[in-house]
């Protein structure tokens, strides 16, 4: 456990006595007082630093507004869906990619694993990416024909990529609470997820497994949140689509899977589906801050595109 602020001595009696962020968070001063043999002062300070730490610390909208302008974006590569998503990929929230087959998911992550490396002229973040893989679907390859196309070192590219090919959602969840400690290691500004729900979809079957599934999705899905706000990363997750009957939540005959459960958790939701040839739409359907709207795309060559840039790549 870190906290800002906090002396080591009372970060390890806090430790011993069994809190977490989240209940220090939540405690009353007079509580941590005895059990920290601290004035309420201190004990105050304490909560107060563990708030912060979580990103819950009442404020004002204008402190609220003034932060909001500094989180970071990651540019898509396209200038019509990074318009659609107020910016680009942000920080200190899950943005989700649903969509069906060869929909694009994939070759948007990739792009963000470069581009969240640039300078933040150019629309990073300076940072690197994690890519946990849960499909085996990475592709090097893939990754050094993008990097070549915009002229950057391929070898730094590669290397500021951790790939982490995970088996299970017990080894995801295992793999998501190691980086707490790989993130601010690594300068880590990127976690991928793709696809999210590939081991919670091949592993809970059948209704009578329905309300551990969805357990198990908050539980991860609420530190996936934390890690976003804590360490200011943008956090990227793919979804798979289902069929749906009865439809008038996203206009068209298909949902993004997983449910209710997770349905609340992305701050940013994007519905991807196939045009003509290379082209691609995303739909952001579900947001806090933009209206509804679609942008159209290019999976080229040199990675993700516009109209007005494909033909250079192509
Ligand atoms: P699933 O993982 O199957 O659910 O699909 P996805 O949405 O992740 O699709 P993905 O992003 O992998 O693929 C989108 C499109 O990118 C496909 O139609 C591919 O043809 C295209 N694509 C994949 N690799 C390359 C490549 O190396 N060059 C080009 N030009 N296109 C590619
Ligand atoms: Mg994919």
């Amino acid at each position: 456990m870190k906290l800002k602020e906090v002396s080591k001595e009372i970060l390890l009696k806090l430790e011993e006595a069994g809190f977490t962020l989240e209940s220090i968070a939540i405690a009353q001063a007079e509580d941590l007082t005895s059990t920290l043999n601290i004035d309420l002062e201190e004990a105050k300070k304490v909560i107060i630093a563990a708030e912060k730490e979580l990103g819950i610390l009442p404020i004002s909208a204008a402190e609220f507004l003034k932060l909001e302008e500094k989180r970071g974006k990651i540019t898509t590569g396209s200038n019509e869906l990074d318009s659609v998503l107020g910016g680009g990929i942000w920080t200190q929230e899950i943005t989700e990619l649903a969509g069906g087959f060869s929909s694009g998911k994939t070759q948007l992550c990739f792009q963000l694993c470069v581009n969240v490396q640039l300078s933040y002229n150019e629309g990073g973040l300076e940072g690197k990416a994690f890519f946990v893989d849960t499909e085996r679907t990475f592709s090097p390859k893939r990754i050094t024909e993008i990097a070549s196309y915009r002229n950057l070192e391929i070898d730094d590219v590669l290397n500021n990529i951790i790939i982490a090919p995970t088996l299970n959602t017990h080894h995801l969840f295992s793999i998501i609470e190691q980086l707490e400690d790989v993130i601010p290691k690594e300068r880590i500004k990127l976690l991928v997820i793709d696809s999210f729900a590939s081991h919670f979809r091949s592993e809970y079957i059948g209704k009578e497994k329905l309300i551990a599934r969805q357990q198990k999705i908050m539980q991860i899905a609420e530190k996936l949140t934390l890690l976003a706000v804590r360490y200011d990363i943008a956090v990227l997750v793919t979804n798979q689509i289902i069929a749906n009957v009865e439809d008038f939540l996203y206009g068209s005959s298909e949902e993004p899977a997983l449910g209710f459960a997770w349905a609340h958790r992305p701050q940013q939701r994007v519905f991807l589906r196939k045009s003509r040839g290379s082209a691609r739409i995303a739909r952001l359907f579900d947001s806090s801050r933009m209206p509804e709207r679609e942008a159209l795309f290019y999976v080229t060559e040199a990675g993700i595109a516009d109209a007005a840039t494909r033909d250079m790549y192509v």
